[in-house]
C-alpha cells in the first residue's frame, strides 16, 4: 500500500513539476526569443585562422600563460612555447623544455596514472624582476615550481620549489592563480586525489576539509582588486539543505595583507569570505544560471549615466544535465564589495536552515575585514570567520539581469573575454565580448545595454575549432581584431572583424559592429581603427538603422530621423521581400520597432527590416506557438493541480529549486553523510609543508572517507 502511495506521489510530483517546467519553458522561450538571433554565421573553415599544435601526437592541454604586446607564451606538455602574437610564428629558440625526472614519472605510473597523465603540463608562469620567471607544472602528479633566469637570451633553471597547493596535479583541473604584490595566490587542490581544494598563498590557506569554506569547487578566475584578491568559482551549495546537490556560482575574497590568525591559526586566512553570484531572469520564480564558467578581467567604463564603473563579465550556464542554457552576466565591483559588507549567513545545527545573523549577534569588531595585523585579532573573531565564511546577500547582476541568454541543444558558453569600451565615431563606447562554446564556436557580442535595459547583440557566430572541441580560453590581441582561441590540443589565431565582408551600406550599418563604419565616398565597410578622417563615415551601433545610409554624413550636422506613415511601411516590406533591399526606402527605424514590440504590435515590419524574413516569420510562429502552449499549460496545470490538491509536495521551498532538480526526490539519507566528512582531517595531509609521503598517507585516509561516503 505504502509503495503504491509513494509511486503515486512521485508520479504526481513529476507530472506537476514537468508541467511547471513546460509552462516555465514556454515563458522563458518567449522571453528569450530576441536573443536567439545571430547576424552572421560562419561554419567551419569560413574564418581564416592560423593554427598552432605543439606536439601532434599527444594531448597538450594548452593554456595561455602570459601575453604582452609582442609575445604569447603557451603552456603545454613538457614545454613553454613562445609565439609571436601577430602571426603565431613559433620562436623555436625561446622554447623552454621541462620534463619530469624519471623517478617522478615512475611513481606517477605506479600510482595508476596513464602515460599521458605522467607528464609535466606547465600551468603557471609569472615574470619576476631581474629577468627571472617562475614556472609551475604538474610534473607527473607531483606539482613543482621552478625559477628561471635569462642568460644570453636563454632561460636557465635556478632552483626548484614544491608546487603543491599552488599548481594542480591534474592538467584538466579547473585551477587558477594570480600574482600580486610579489605573492602568488592560487586556487587549486592540495592532494593527489584532488579531494582537498584550497585557496592558498604561502603560508595562509583555507581549511582543507571545511565544506563551509570550499565544497567541491571548480575555480574559474582570480583577480587582484584594491586591497583584496577575488576568486570566482562554482561549488556545491552548502546552504542548499533540501536533499540532493545544487551548484552555485561564487565570488570569494581574501585580504592581500592577511597575515593569518594568532598562534595555531597562523596559516589560515582570517579574511576569507564568499557569496553567491546571482545571474537570473527576474520573475516570481527567477530562472537561475548557476554555474559560472569563465570571467573577463575587471574593466572600467561608462554605463548609463555613470563614468568609470568597474565591472566584470562572466559566462554562466545551467547544470550539464539540464536544458542547455547559457547567459552573460555582468557584476559591478561596487556590488561585490557591498555584498561582503552585508549580513553573514549562519546554520544553527547540521540540519537547520541557513539564516542571516542579526547585527547584534556579531562580534564587536567586524569579522573578515582587512586589518593591519591579523595576528593580533581576538580568537573569537578568527573563529567566527572560519565558521561563517558565507554572506547572506548574493551579488546582483549589473543591468539587473543577463545581457544575453542563449538556449541551445548544441552548445553552452565556456570562455569569455572583453575588448572594453570600443569607441565609435560619435564617441560612444561599447564593450565587445568574445564568447567561446563547448563545441568550438566563438561568438562576437556587443553590449548595448542602457541603464534601463540589459541588451547585447550577437554579431557573429564562428566555428573556429574543429571536431566540436571546447573552447577553453580566449584572449584578445589588442588593436588587431585578432583573438587567440585555446582548445585542448590546438590554439588558433582568428580574426573576427567582419567589416570587409559587408558589401552594402545597409549591411554594414545593420551589423552594428562598433569596429565597422560605412565609408560614404569609397563605398566600403571600413574598420574604423584604420581611418583617419571621420567625415564621410556612417555608423549606428545602438539601432542599426539603415536610414543613415540615405543621408550623406556632413560634418557635425545632426542626422534627422526619417518619419514615415503606414502605407510606406507596407511598400517597404514588399520591396525588401523581393530581395531589393536598397529600395526599402521608407521602412521603419529600429526605435519605432522597439516601441512596436513593446506595445505588442506584431513586429513584422521590424523583422523584415532586419532582412531576417525567415527568422522573423519563425519568431512570429514561435511566438504564437508559445502563447498557445502557455494558455494550454496554464489550463492543464490548473486542472491537474486542482485534481490532486491535498498533497503539498514541498510546503515552503520555492519552485525553481524543485524543478531544476527532479533527482532530489530520492530519499534524504545521503545528505547527512555528505556533511559528516570529518571536520578535522588527520594533521599530516592538512599540512602542506610535511614530508614526501603526504600523498600516500592522504590516500590511505581517503580510502576510509570514501567508504563512509558509500
Ligand atoms: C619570447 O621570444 C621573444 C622574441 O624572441 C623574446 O624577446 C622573449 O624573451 C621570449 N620570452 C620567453 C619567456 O622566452
Ligand atoms: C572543468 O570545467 C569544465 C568546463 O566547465 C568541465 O567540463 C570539467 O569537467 C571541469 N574539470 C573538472 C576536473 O572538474
Ligand atoms: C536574484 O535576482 C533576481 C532578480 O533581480 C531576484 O528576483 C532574486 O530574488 C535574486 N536571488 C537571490 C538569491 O538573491
Amino acid at each position: 500500500m505504502s509503495i503504491i502511495w509513494t509511486t503515486k506521489t512521485l508520479y504526481l510530483a513529476h507530472s506537476r513539476s514537468i508541467l511547471l517546467i513546460l509552462i516555465y519553458l514556454v515563458i522563458c522561450c518567449c522571453g528569450w526569443m530576441p536573443d536567439t538571433y545571430t547576424k552572421i554565421v560562419n561554419g567551419i573553415g569560413k574564418i581564416k585562422t592560423t593554427k598552432f599544435i605543439g606536439n601532434s601526437t599527444h594531448p597538450d592541454h594548452f593554456i595561455v600563460l602570459y601575453q604582452d604586446n609582442t609575445t604569447v607564451l603557451l603552456g603545454g606538455r613538457n614545454f613553454v612555447y613562445n609565439l609571436s602574437v601577430f602571426d603565431f610564428t613559433e620562436r623555436k629558440d625561446n622554447k623552454i623544455e621541462w620534463t619530469s625526472l624519471d623517478p617522478d614519472s615512475e611513481i606517477c605510473l605506479l600510482k595508476g596514472k596513464s602515460e599521458d597523465d605522467c607528464q609535466n603540463y606547465i600551468r603557471i608562469l609569472v615574470p619576476l624582476p631581474d629577468n627571472q620567471i617562475l614556472v609551475c607544472g604538474t610534473n607527473s602528479y607531483k606539482p613543482l615550481c621552478r625559477y628561471y633566469t635569462a642568460k644570453n637570451d636563454e632561460y636557465v633553471s635556478v632552483k626548484d620549489v614544491d608546487g603543491r597547493g599552488t599548481c594542480p596535479y591534474d592538467p584538466e583541473h579547473n585551477s587558477t592563480a594570480v600574482f600580486s604584490n610579489g605573492q602568488l595566490y592560487s586556487a587549486t587542490v592540495a592532494d593527489f586525489s584532488g579531494r582537498y581544494p584550497l585557496i592558498y598563498r604561502d603560508p595562509q590557506r583555507t581549511e582543507l576539509s571545511n565544506l563551509k569554506q570550499l565544497n567541491g569547487p571548480n575555480f574559474v578566475s582570480s583577480i587582484p582588486f584594491g586591497e583584496y584578491v577575488f576568486f570566482f568559482y562554482r561549488e556545491t551549495a552548502v546552504e542548499y539543505i533540501n536533499c540532493g546537490k545544487v551548484i552555485y556560482s561564487r565570488v570569494a575574497r581574501v585580504c592581500k595583507n592577511d597575515k593569518g590568525g594568532p598562534y595555531q591559526s597562523a596559516d589560515r586566512w582570517t579574511s576569507f569570505l564568499k557569496t553567491r553570484l546571482n545571474c537570473s531572469v527576474p520573475g516570481e520564480y527567477p530562472f537561475y544560471f548557476d554555474e559560472i564558467q569563465s570571467t573577463t578581467d575587471i574593466i572600467s567604463g561608462k554605463y548609463g549615466m555613470e563614468d568609470d564603473v568597474k565591472i566584470i563579465y562572466g559566462t554562466l550556464t545551467t547544470p550539464s544535465n539540464a536544458i542547455g542554457g547559457s547567459a552573460i552576466c555582468a557584476y559591478s565591483m561596487r556590488d561585490i564589495l557591498a555584498a561582503f559588507e552585508g549580513t553573514f549567513k549562519h546554520q544553527e545545527t547540521m540540519n537547520s536552515n541557513w539564516l542571516p545573523i542579526p547585527e547584534d549577534k556579531l562580534p564587536e569588531e567586524r569579522p573578515g575585514k582587512c586589518v593591519r595585523d591579523s595576528r593580533v585579532l581576538p580568537q573569537n573573531i578568527v573563529n567566527f570567520v572560519k565558521s561563517h565564511s558565507l554572506m547572506e546577500n548574493a551579488v546582483p547582476a549589473f543591468f539587473g539581469k543577463p545581457i544575453l541568454i542563449r538556449v541551445s541543444q548544441e552548445y553552452r558558453f565556456t570562455a569569455i573575454t572583453v575588448e572594453p569600451q570600443v569607441e565609435t565615431l560619435t564617441g560612444d563606447k561599447y564593450d565587445i565580448l568574445y564568447v567561446g562554446t563547448d563545441d568550438g564556436r566563438v561568438l562576437k557580442v556587443v553590449n548595448i545595454a542602457t541603464s534601463s535595459q540589459a541588451k547585447a547583440i550577437v554579431l557573429s557566430e564562428n566555428v573556429i575549432l574543429p571536431n566540436n572541441a571546447p573552447v577553453k580560453q580566449l584572449k584578445i590581441v589588442p588593436g588587431s581584431g585578432n583573438i587567440i582561441v585555446v582548445g585542448r590540443d590546438e590554439v588558433r589565431l582568428a580574426n573576427l572583424n567582419h567589416c570587409s565582408q559587408m558589401q552594402t551600406c545597409r549591411d554594414c550599418i545593420m551589423l552594428q559592429d562598433p569596429h565597422c563604419a560605412w565609408d560614404y565616398h569609397n563605398a566600403v565597410c571600413e574598420n574604423i581603427d584604420n581611418i583617419t578622417s571621420r567625415l564621410s563615415f556612417v555608423q549606428d551601433i545602438k539601432h542599426g538603422d539603415e536610414e543613415r545610409c540615405r543621408i550623406p554624413p556632413s560634418g557635425n550636422k545632426k542626422i534627422p530621423i526619417y518619419k514615415n506613415d503606414a502605407v510606406n511601411k507596407i511598400t517597404a516590406n514588399t520591396i525588401s521581400e523581393d530581395g531589393n533591399g536598397d529600395g526599402g526606402d521608407k521602412s521603419r527605424n529600429s526605435k519605432e520597432c522597439e516601441d512596436a514590440v513593446e506595445s505588442n504590435e506584431i513586429p513584422t515590419g521590424c523583422a523584415v527590416q532586419q532582412r531576417l524574413v525567415i527568422a522573423g516569420t519563425l519568431h512570429f510562429v514561435l511566438f504564437i506557438a508559445c502563447s498557445l502552449c502557455l494558455v494550454f499549460g496554464f489550463v492543464a496545470g490548473y486542472f491537474i493541480s486542482k485534481r490532486f490538491q491535498p498533497q503539498p509536495q514541498y510546503p515552503n521551498s520555492p519552485f525553481i529549486e524543485q524543478h531544476n532538480h527532479l533527482d532530489r526526490l530520492t530519499p534524504r539519507a545521503n545528505k547527512s553523510v555528505n556533511l559528516n566528512v570529518p571536520q578535522n582531517p588527520p594533521p599530516k595531509k592538512d599540512n602542506l609543508d610535511v614530508s614526501k609521503d603526504l600523498n600516500i598517507a592522504s590516500d590511505g585516509t581517503l580510502q576510509k572517507i570514501k567508504k563512509t561516503y558509500i
